[in-house]
């Protein structure tokens, strides 16, 4: 296929062309199983040459939402996945809260290790699509060959051919970090925690999309600081109108926002909207911790660059781990930034002097070995093959007027349910039939998504997770039916 044009601000412009026709199916203006207009007119009415508009088609038609039939054209795909509308985007930020997680998040956080669950609550993937046993074999070996080396404090910045290895891997996302800026951390959690003490306050707010990963509230919690949640699309990621308007009204100290399919939408923020999220902060002053733990898991053909590789990218902490694509029981993850370094490294042996050596080493030599490319791509099409099927389940089960993301990476889906159902009495009518889910109202401080769920498809589909999901179908219309 020919390489699409770019424009001068690095939009690519097939981009505006699979939007604007994604635009036209959810108005209702083009229907499934309706022709699409021809490559020709559309390449016309858009100002884009006709092979940027073929390159848009066929990225719509491997999202299932084109159908290309031959002498004759595109046609909206009948599939059901695509006739579902996609989850709601609140209408303005929330209040400036204080933070309180609530009992459920600790629990979610319990029933990770349950392995009788339908596995659709935690976003855990499973074992076997991860490399944790290819990495627990360097262990091994690590352990016979220089255990005794090993078994010692590492530097608190963490080892250093780890640190050298995040660095150099560092290039695939367009932003290459010095090994010096790295400190290797207990998982991403860890990193973010550090990032937020080194610039935060007790008492400061900071900024979130809406709705944000659950695991940020302790966080937040912990170092008593508030929040405010910005308007976050399922699509196109965090509103920059909402979060102008935020921040000319209320004295953000940072924002925490996700890099790359957020979790729990899975939605992408362009690259020139980062530019123009980065000039706001950038603008008020304001630092930017951002969250790439999904950044690896794409479905397209690129890597999303982080906010740190953004041309006006100036004061941003980047925070990551191996939690999702090799193993999360290492607790591995790192914090790289070049302003907040030896901060970030005091707080570090402050608090635990330094992580576990061996396990570094292993992973270190494990990257240094080069098979973790070749895992990432096996992954990425397990993860887009689960999620597809779990979608196209949901579609044929659930009940008329529910809405679903169309996530492009990661491997969690968000689920709105007509409003009149509430997600946390289905998810206790779940938990005794064995089906886990993470009910909307974890993923904020407000009182919304009561109606909205997280699946997980970290597992490979199989008949469990086909019946856990029929079973959900009807767990939802026995809510329903219980309130009437
Ligand atoms: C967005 C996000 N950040 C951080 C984490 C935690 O990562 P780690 O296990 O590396 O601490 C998760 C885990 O679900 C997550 O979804």
């Amino acid at each position: 296929m020919d390489k699409p044009e770019q424009t001068a601000d690095s939009e690519f412009r097939y981009e505006a062309v699979v939007k604007f026709i994604d635009d036209l199916i959810d108005s209702g203006a083009l229907a499934p199983g309706q022709k699409v207009p021809s490559l020709r007119k559309v390449s016309k009415a858009r100002g884009v040459s006709v092979s940027t508009a073929l390159h848009a088609y066929r990225m719509l038609e491997s999202k299932g939402v084109l159908e290309a039939q031959p002498q004759s054209g595109f046609y909206v795909s009948a599939n059901s996945v695509v006739q579902m509308g996609k989850p709601s985007v609140m209408s303005r930020s929330t209040p400036v809260r204080k933070v309180s997680s609530g009992a459920l998040v600790a629990n979610m956080f319990e029933l990770a290790g349950d392995t009788d669950l339908a596995p659709l609550g935690c976003a855990i993937p499973s074992p076997d699509l991860l490399a944790a046993s290819q990495l627990d074999k360097f262990l091994a070996r690590m352990t016979r060959t220089r255990g005794k080396h090993a078994n010692t404090y590492a530097p608190p910045r963490g080892v250093d051919s780890l640190r050298a290895a995040i660095a150099r891997r560092s290039i695939n996302w367009g932003h290459a970090v010095s090994a010096d800026d790295i400190v290797i951390t207990c998982g991403c959690t860890e990193a973010l925690h550090l990032a937020l003490k080194a610039i935060a306050q007790p008492g400061d707010t900071i900024a979130v999309e809406s709705p944000n990963y659950f695991g940020f509230l302790p966080i937040l919690q912990a170092l008593h600081l508030k929040v405010t949640e910005i308007p976050t699309d399922s699509i196109d990621g965090i509103s920059v109108p909402a979060l102008e308007v935020a921040l000319e009204k209320t004295p953000v100290k940072a924002c925490l926002f996700s890099s790359a399919f957020n979790n729990p939408l899975g939605c992408l923020t362009s690259e020139e909207k980062k530019n123009q999220v980065l000039s706001l902060l950038n603008r008020h002053r304001i630092p930017l911790i951002e969250d790439d733990v999904y950044g690896d898991i794409f479905f397209g053909k690129e890597r999303p660059r982080p906010y740190s590789a953004m041309e006006k990218a100036k004061n941003v902490i980047y925070c990551s781990s191996f939690s999702k694509t090799v193993a999360p029981g290492y607790r591995i993850g790192w914090i790289a930034s070049s302003g907040y370094t030896d901060k970030l490294a005091a707080e570090k042996y402050a608090t635990t002097l330094c992580g576990p050596t061996l396990t570094q080493v292993a992973l270190g030599e494990y990257l240094n070995a080069g098979a973790y490319d070749n895992h990432l791509r096996g992954l990425r099409k397990s993860f887009a093959a689960n999620m597809a099927a779990v979608s196209n389940t949901i579609a044929d089960t659930f009940p008329a007027g529910t809405r679903i993301s169309r996530p492009e990476g990661g491997f969690v889906l968000w689920v709105e349910l007509p409003d009149d159902i509430n997600a946390r009495a289905v998810f206790d009518l779940a938990i005794r039939e064995g089906i886990c889910f993470a009910p909307g109202d974890l993923f904020t401080t407000s009182n919304n998504y009561r109606s909205c769920l997280r699946i997980s498809c970290g597992y490979p589909w199989n008949t469990q997770i086909e019946r856990a999901i029929w079973k959900l179908a009807e767990l939802v219309v026995v809510q329903r039916n219980a309130q009437t």
